[in-house]
């Protein structure tokens, strides 16, 4: 879409007219003269006559005044962002002062030395607005501001009372994408089931997850963030679409009991269970892939050959790594690690992805380039900063937004356009309303 604003540059060394102003004098121009029109009548003659005109000019006077009100007003809005970003540049300093002297003749007629204050260099702002974004673009010159101009993040959010979706920072210009929408958190209890015809998964809050563009995923995040909650949505999405769900829950929480309606082959709580489970998917992803050399189709995946994905949902990988303890179950553990290691690198093609939850990530909880084939990766909850780069990397953002809804956190999908990752809400659930059991078993 073709915003507003674009390519018109915005910096003090442009003069812009000030209507405001003007209009502001000729209202008090007009005003004046109805006024010793008035007066003149008053004191020339007092017949109804004149009373009529009186009146009649003091309606004139009330209509200019509205009118005036009115133009001013949307002066103001058509340019706001403008003026706002001129007041900017001012109180941020982003501008130059110089001195220059030249010669005028006073009122004795002698030349005299004048001193005068200008504006010698200005930053350049220009914008761009649509339905949705505001997007600023401050334009680099190579002058002493370069530097500051993308450190301008909280300057502008205060500016405008905006969030900050993204920056971006290019070879001449520094973007900053402002949302003027907020985006919808998705609400599961209240939300008309949407029709299924794709694998893309509607997450909500604008981000739509497609598993084929962006395999694999994880949800970190600290006790209580949502984890489990945000994982069920997940199963619940997966299986509307005749995913092959196994599912290992090493804790046996909540997802463990799934095993009644999925069956217990494909849930697992022990470490042997899940390092079977494990082992059926990797042998599954193997299959496939001898299948589709065997039968190879050229730029082909899975869905060309008329499989259906697998999903493996390990939630709580930390606490299923800290239960090798000793040199046998730190051999399953080993064993399990290494196969989620085979599906990461290798499961996107023949349609083999998996899901993975963490409290704490570490360096130990996954190691980063495995990390960073994740294609999806949310953080719930408030993280340190460090917490933040365990999770996302090189696209953890340089400031963090507050957290303080529920189950709200960062995102980041690869290939979505957005460098960094973003505020997200994960899709509502009132428990109260919403029976996960029941909803499940309608796509068994
Ligand atoms: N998307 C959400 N919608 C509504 N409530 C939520 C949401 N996410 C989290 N909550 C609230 O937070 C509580 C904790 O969520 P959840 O059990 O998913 O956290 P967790 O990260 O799995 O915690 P743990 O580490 O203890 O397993 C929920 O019981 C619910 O009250
Ligand atoms: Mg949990």
């Amino acid at each position: 879409m073709k915003g507003k604003g674009e390519n018109r540059n915005i910096s003090l060394l442009n003069n812009y007219i000030d209507w405001v102003s003007i209009l502001n004098k000729l209202e008090t121009l007009f005003l004046f003269l109805i006024t010793i029109i008035i007066i003149t009548i008053l004191l020339s003659s007092d017949g109804l006559l004149s009373f009529i005109f009186v009146a009649l000019m003091i309606i004139v006077a009330v209509f200019l005044h509205k009118k005036m009100k009115k133009r001013k007003r949307i002066i103001k809005d058509k340019n706001y962002i403008r003026d706002r970003l001129l007041y900017f540049i001012r109180a941020q300093g982003l501008f130059e002062e110089d001195v220059r002297e030249y010669e005028e003749r006073n009122n004795q007629g002698n030349w005299k030395k004048v001193r005068e204050k200008y504006i010698s260099n200005s930053t350049i702002f220009s914008y761009k607005q649509t339905d949705k974004n505001l997007i600023i673009y401050a334009h680099k010159q190579a002058d002493n501001f370069t530097r500051k101009l993308s450190e301008l993040e909280e300057a502008l959010r205060a500016l405008f009372d905006l969030d900050i979706e993204q920056v971006i920072n290019r070879n001449t210009v520094v973007e900053y994408h402002m949302l003027i929408a907020q985006p919808e958190r998705l609400d599961l209890s209240t939300n008309e089931i949407e029709p299924v015809d794709s694998l893309e998964i509607n997450l909500g809050y604008g981000v739509k997850y497609n598993p084929v563009k962006t395999p694999h995923a994880l949800i970190a995040g600290g006790t209580g963030s949502g984890k489990s909650i945000l994982t069920s949505v997940f199963i619940l999405e997966l299986l509307k679409r005749n995913v092959n769900i196994f599912i290992c829950d090493p804790k046996n929480s909540d997802l463990g009991s799934l095993s009644h309606y999925i069956g217990d082959k494909k849930v697992a709580t022990t470490p042997n269970n899940i390092a079977r489970v494990v082992r059926h998917a990797v042998t599954e992803m193997n299959e496939r892939y001898k299948y589709m050399n065997e039968n190879f189709k050229y730029g082909s995946n899975f869905v060309d050959h008329g499989y259906n994905s697998i999903w493996l949902v390990f939630d709580e990988m930390g606490a299923f790594q800290a239960s090798g303890t000793d040199k046998k179950s730190k051999e399953v553990v080993n064993e399990v690690m290494d196969g989620l290691k085979q599906i990461i690198l290798l499961g996107r093609q023949s349609g083999v992805f998996v899901l993975v939850s963490a409290q704490q990530m570490n360096a130990n909880t996954l190691k980063t380039d495995l990390r960073d084939n994740l294609g999806l990766r949310v953080a719930l909850g408030s993280n340190s900063s460090e917490g933040y780069r365990m999770v996302f990397g090189s696209a953890t953002p340089d400031t963090f937004p507050p957290i303080e809804t529920k189950g709200a956190g960062l995102i980041y999908m690869q290939g979505s356009g957005k460098e960094k990752a973003q505020y997200w809400e994960s899709p509502f659930v009132d428990m109260e309303k919403f029976d996960f059991i029941a909803e499940l078993q309608k796509y068994l």
